[in-house]
Order: structure tokens, then C-alpha cells, then sequence
């Protein structure tokens, strides 16, 4: 085993060899991150990063191997604050009767196990296929919307992404469809509050409107009880019925996390694929001129540019990873954006390449007990708004001056537009 990395400062003074210099890495700057994870891939793979008191792990196999091994490495810290928590915030949040937990990515076994089995049967194939015809649906209106503007640009990320997987997660829940705009205002507060870097006072109205987000939540189950239905919530209520071991307080969580997590990333893979399909035009056009590569080209899109591009877990034990020793308690970050452009495991890793055979090795849904349990609703989804999109508008282009941002967060690499235009 190789002399553990230790915090930079005392790494310095002990007079390794290596430059701590981050190696350019910055840990909420998802502006371009990629040379920078290439470089610690190479230098440093296993890197201490005292700025947010995580093992950076950058290696394919290294990422897989602490995915896997989720008896040491657990994943309880997957929804802590990066940031603490402010005074104020926290008295709103306690005030609030805020006692939200993990739907399952921050459960552990025997408790995940449990609660995930009976998730996964709310979960059907019956579920998607209804849905499919209302998926496009909406994504034919909203591109008659967006190509109806006057001046002849859009942009595809608020004007088509934004909305289809909210619609469909919320119509998969039961709630009304005109609460998208809500809902996407306490995902903004949920995502920043885990994974941003606030202050105190910049986590206040997020506080807020995280209570009013989990007090939702609870009013849905309630209703499930009340009312029943035909959607995801009045089935784990029914399960209840029937004897599955499931609380009340555990389908709210349920609730908390996929009203969040089954729209945010999707909206974010929706706008990548147009973003970085027109940006290689050839593959565009591919798609365009043979409609069944789309697919391919969607595991290539998650491979090249993931919606989540870092997620943590703890090491329960003293342990190891590649080599470097880790300590119990460490908190680990898992960049799955570098482990996908991992020269030992991609040929090619930093061209895009929708004909690449081995795309599917992407770790951009995790990976092991916890892997993504909405990744076929998240493709389904995007493969129909690009099928939609080519047959409506194949001489779509990103619009000349497209000069696109992306938001500061510590794993949710979200552009902060699309803009388009086409011809008539
Ligand atoms: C492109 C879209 C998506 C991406 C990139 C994504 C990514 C992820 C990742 C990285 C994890 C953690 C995996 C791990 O710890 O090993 C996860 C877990 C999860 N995702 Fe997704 N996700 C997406 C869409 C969705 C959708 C549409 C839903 C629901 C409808 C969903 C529901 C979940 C749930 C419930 C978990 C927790 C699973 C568990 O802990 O057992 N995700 N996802």
C-alpha cells in the first residue's frame, strides 16, 4: 500500500513529492472540469481535498470498486449539506417540523433493501408505457410553442426540457401538472442546500422553501390515504394496505426524493443531448438521417457530458482505495465525470462518439445497490423529446454567439441554457 495522501498542507510539509495544486481542480466549478480530472486520473487518482473534506476518486476502477463495496463505503452521507447549516436556516427548518430523510440513495441495508423492493414494484414497466403517449404529447406542444417565436431562436433547455420530465414525474405521482413551476423552485432550494456552497444568510430562503416542499410531501400521502388513485403514491399507500413494511414518514421521503430527483437530472440529460448533439454536428445528423441510433447516442451523451458528475459515500472502516489508505469516518467523493473519460477503460475518452460501443460502461446512474432506479424512464424520456425534435425540426443548430454556462454545484452539472435556432 503506498503512503496515504494526506490533507495538503501537512502532505507539503512532509514533502511529497506531488504539487498539490489541485491539480486544477475546483470543486463547484462545473464550467469545464474535464482537463482538470484528467490530470489527477494521472497524478494523483485517490487526492485529499481539505477545501470540502473529501477523497477526490477520479479512476474508473476505483469508482466502481467503492460503488460495489457498499459495506465499507456507505452512502449515509449522499444527502448531507456539503455546507453546514446556518443558525437561522436551521431554526426555520426545526420550526417547520422539517424531518425529511433520504427517499433510498442515503438509506442503508437492511433498511434500503427493504424500502427500495418495494419501491421497485411501484415502478412498472405498466407505469412508463401509459405515459409514453403524454410525453409526446407534451413535447410536440411545447416545440410548436418554441417555434413559434418570432424571431426565430429559442432556448430548448426552459422552453422544452425544463418541463417534460416535471410533468411526467408529477403525473406519475398524482400531483397537479400545474405545479411545475413550484416544484422546479424547491428543487433549485434542494439541490443548492445539499451540494451548493452557501452562507448563512444565502441558505434562508431556501430553508423556507424546503419546509414548504416537505410539508407537501407529507399532504400527498395523506391524500393517497384519503382518495387512492391510479399513480405511484396511492400504489405504496395500497402496498401499506397489503402488508408491505412501509411508513407513512418513509413514502413522504419517497415522495421528497423523486419529486426532485425524477426531473432535475432528466431535464439536465434532455438539454445535454441537444446541447452537445448539435455541438458535433456529424452525429446530429446521423441521427437525423437513421432514428434508431438514437439510443446509442443517448448512452454516449451520459458517458460524455452526465447530468451528475460526483456523488459521495463514507468509509466505515480503515480501508483502502487504490492503494492510498483511507481512514474510518473519510468522506468520499466519487467523480463518475472523470471515471467516464478513463483512458484504461475508453479508447478515445475525450471524443464523442455515438457509434462507441462500450458508452454503456458510463458510471453516470452509479452503480452496485443504489444505481439509478429511474434510468429507464430518464432514457425513455429523452429518446422520445429527440425523436420528436428530429422529425420537427431537423435543421436545428445551436444559435452562433451559444456561448453556454454552467451552474456552480459540488455533482449536478446543469447548463444554464440552451440557446437554438432553426431554419423555417
Ligand atoms: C439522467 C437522469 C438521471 C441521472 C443521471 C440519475 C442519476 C442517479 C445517481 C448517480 C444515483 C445514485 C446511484 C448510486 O448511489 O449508486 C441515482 C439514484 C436514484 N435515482 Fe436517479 N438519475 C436520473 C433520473 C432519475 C429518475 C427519472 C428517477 C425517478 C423517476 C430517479 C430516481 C432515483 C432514485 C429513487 C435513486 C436512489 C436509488 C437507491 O438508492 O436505491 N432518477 N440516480
Amino acid at each position: 500500500m503506498a503512503t496515504p495522501s494526506a490533507p495538503a498542507a501537512e502532505a507539503v510539509a512532509a514533502g511529497c513529492p506531488v504539487d498539490h495544486g489541485h491539480h486544477g481542480y475546483s470543486p463547484f466549478d462545473m464550467t469545464d472540469p474535464f482537463a482538470a480530472y484528467a490530470e489527477l486520473r494521472r497524478d494523483e487518482p485517490v487526492m485529499y481535498d481539505e477545501r470540502i473534506g473529501y477523497w477526490v476518486v477520479t479512476r474508473w476502477a476505483d469508482v466502481r470498486a467503492v460503488f460495489e463495496d457498499w459495506e465499507t463505503f456507505s452512502s449515509e452521507n449522499a444527502q448531507q449539506p456539503v455546507r453546514e447549516r446556518g443558525p437561522e436556516a436551521t431554526r426555520i427548518m426545526q420550526e417547520g417540523g422539517f424531518t425529511a430523510y433520504s427517499g433510498l440513495s442515503a438509506r442503508t441495508p437492511p433498511e434500503h433493501t427493504r424500502i427500495r423492493a418495494i419501491a421497485q414494484r411501484a415502478f412498472t414497466p405498466r407505469r412508463y408505457k401509459a405515459l409514453e403517449p403524454a410525453i409526446r404529447e407534451n413535447t410536440r406542444a411545447a416545440l410548436d410553442r418554441m417555434l413559434a417565436s418570432p424571431d426565430g431562436t429559442g432556448d430548448f433547455l426552459s422552453d422544452i426540457a425544463f418541463d417534460i420530465p416535471t410533468i411526467t414525474i408529477l403525473t406519475l405521482l398524482g400531483v397537479d401538472p400545474a405545479m411545475v413551476p413550484t416544484y422546479k423552485k424547491w428543487s433549485d432550494s434542494r439541490a443548492a442546500m445539499t451540494w451548493g456552497d452557501l452562507d448563512d444568510e444565502q441558505q434562508i430562503p431556501h430553508a423556507h422553501n424546503l419546509v414548504d416542499y416537505w410539508q407537501e410531501c407529507q399532504r400527498l400521502v395523506v391524500e393517497a390515504h384519503r382518495a387512492g388513485g391510479d399513480n405511484l403514491i396511492a400504489d405504496l399507500v395500497g402496498a401499506q394496505d397489503g402488508g408491505a413494511e412501509i411508513t407513512d414518514h418513509e413514502i413522504a421521503s419517497l415522495c421528497y426524493s423523486l419529486l426532485f430527483a425524477g426531473h432535475e437530472t432528466t431535464t439536465t440529460l434532455i438539454a445535454n443531448s441537444i446541447r452537445v448533439l448539435l455541438g458535433h454536428r456529424e452525429s446530429w445528423e446521423a441521427i437525423v438521417a437513421d432514428p434508431s441510433r438514437i439510443p446509442s447516442a443517448i448512452d454516449e451523451v451520459l458517458r460524455y457530458s452526465g447530468s451528475i458528475v460526483a456523488w459521495r459515500r463514507k468509509a466505515l472502516k480503515d480501508t483502502e482505495i487504490g492503494g492510498v489508505a483511507i481512514p474510518e469516518g473519510a468522506g468520499i467523493l466519487l467523480v463518475m465525470g472523470s471515471a467516464n473519460r478513463d483512458e484504461n477503460v475508453f479508447t478515445h475518452p475525450e471524443e464523442f462518439d455515438i457509434d462507441r460501443v462500450d458508452a454503456r460502461n458510463h458510471m453516470s446512474f452509479g452503480y452496485g445497490i443504489h444505481y439509478c432506479l429511474g434510468n429507464m424512464l430518464a432514457k425513455l424520456q429523452d429518446r422520445i423529446v429527440l425523436e420528436e425534435t428530429i422529425a420537427r425540426v431537423p435543421s436545428l443548430r445551436l444559435a452562433d454567439d451559444a456561448q453556454i454556462g454552467f451552474r456552480e454545484n459540488l455533482s449536478f452539472r446543469v447548463p444554464t441554457s440552451v440557446p437554438v435556432t432553426w431554419e423555417d
